[in-house]
């Protein structure tokens, strides 16, 4: 079924929806994005989304196309249109077109472009058994704070997983890991504290992680936020990542070694219940 999508001011068939070929997101990867998650037909944590996004294009002295009510409105508009009760909306900001050169062009128009994705997310079975990861060399840029379209690198890491058999790889830079391919990094130590990377330009400032944390810290857990390395990850209790497109998943394997006893453990189990439960309650 063809879905409705949004391009530029108008909603089309996404067969008819068109992109200038000059346009420096297919050129440059010039452009940031966001994914919103959808439960229930309304969208999670968007309050959180719409402000990265105006960081990411302050970062990269990039105009926004419409204001933050307007960006509102086409999300809703897309899930009303497609009927969406349970997935992802996916919007990308572009410079715009203009002839090839690598100063930023002075006039042009940015791009918006947004369109649904239909995905089970409160019932996976990535979630019920556990993902299993690999380490990796993080070879991405040194601004993975803006979160710009330019995912080659993180697609090769995915890659490397894939063909050796497990579901995802967590990046690692200078002896620690930074953070999944498209999701954030944890651990849980023996005395149930809660370690992920500290915020920095060396990871993306995740909208789920900052929901997560300060979930946490609600229920009484400790949490820690500071670099980690592979090898304390296999030593520790429990694993698990978080994302808009997986919410808090747990990771119950890395470089073949099972973390604690190789399931699900029940923090992450705690967490992705509370996270889905608030979500619920607060998506708009
Ligand atoms: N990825 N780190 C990276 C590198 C990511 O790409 C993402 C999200 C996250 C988690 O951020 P958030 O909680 O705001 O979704 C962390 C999205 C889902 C994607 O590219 O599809």
């Amino acid at each position: 079924m063809s879905r409705t999508v949004y391009v530029n001011g108008a909603y089309v068939a996404e067969e008819d929806a068109k992109i200038s070929i000059f346009d420096r997101g297919f050129l440059m990867a010039d452009g940031v994005y966001e994914v919103t998650s959808v439960l229930d037909g309304k969208l999670v944590d968007f309050p959180g989304h719409i402000a990265r996004l105006g960081r990411s294009l302050n970062e990269l002295d990039m105009d926004a196309p419409v204001d933050d009510a307007e960006l509102e409105t086409i999300h809703r508009e897309l899930v009303a249109r497609n009927d969406l009760d349970e997935g992802m909306i996916y919007m990308q900001v572009t410079r715009g077109a203009a002839d090839r050169d690598f100063t930023y062009p002075e006039n042009a128009r940015p791009s918006l472009v947004l369109f649904t994705q239909e995905k089970p997310l409160a019932e996976t079975q990535a979630a019920k058994d556990g993902i299993r990861v690999i380490s990796v060399e993080d070879i991405r840029w040194g601004r993975r704070d803006i979160k710009t379209v330019q995912l080659l690198a993180p697609s090769m890491c995915k890659m490397m997983a894939k063909k050796a058999g497990k579901d995802d790889a967590w990046m690692v830079e200078d002896g620690f890991v930074t953070e999944g391919t498209s999701n954030n990094a944890y651990i849980v130590l023996q005395d149930g504290t809660i370690v992920t990377r500290n915020l920095s330009n060396a990871i993306l400032h995740g909208i789920t992680r900052e929901a997560v944390l300060r979930f946490a810290r609600e229920a009484q857990i400790k949490v820690v936020e500071r670099p980690f390395t592979v090898e304390e990850a296999k030593g520790a209790a429990e694993a698990f990542i978080t994302a808009a497109s997986t919410f808090v998943c747990p990771v119950v394997e890395i470089d073949g070694i099972s973390i604690g006893a190789g399931e699900p453990g029940p923090v992450a189990k705690r967490l992705r219940e509370i996270y889905i439960d608030e979500s619920r309650k607060q998506a708009i």
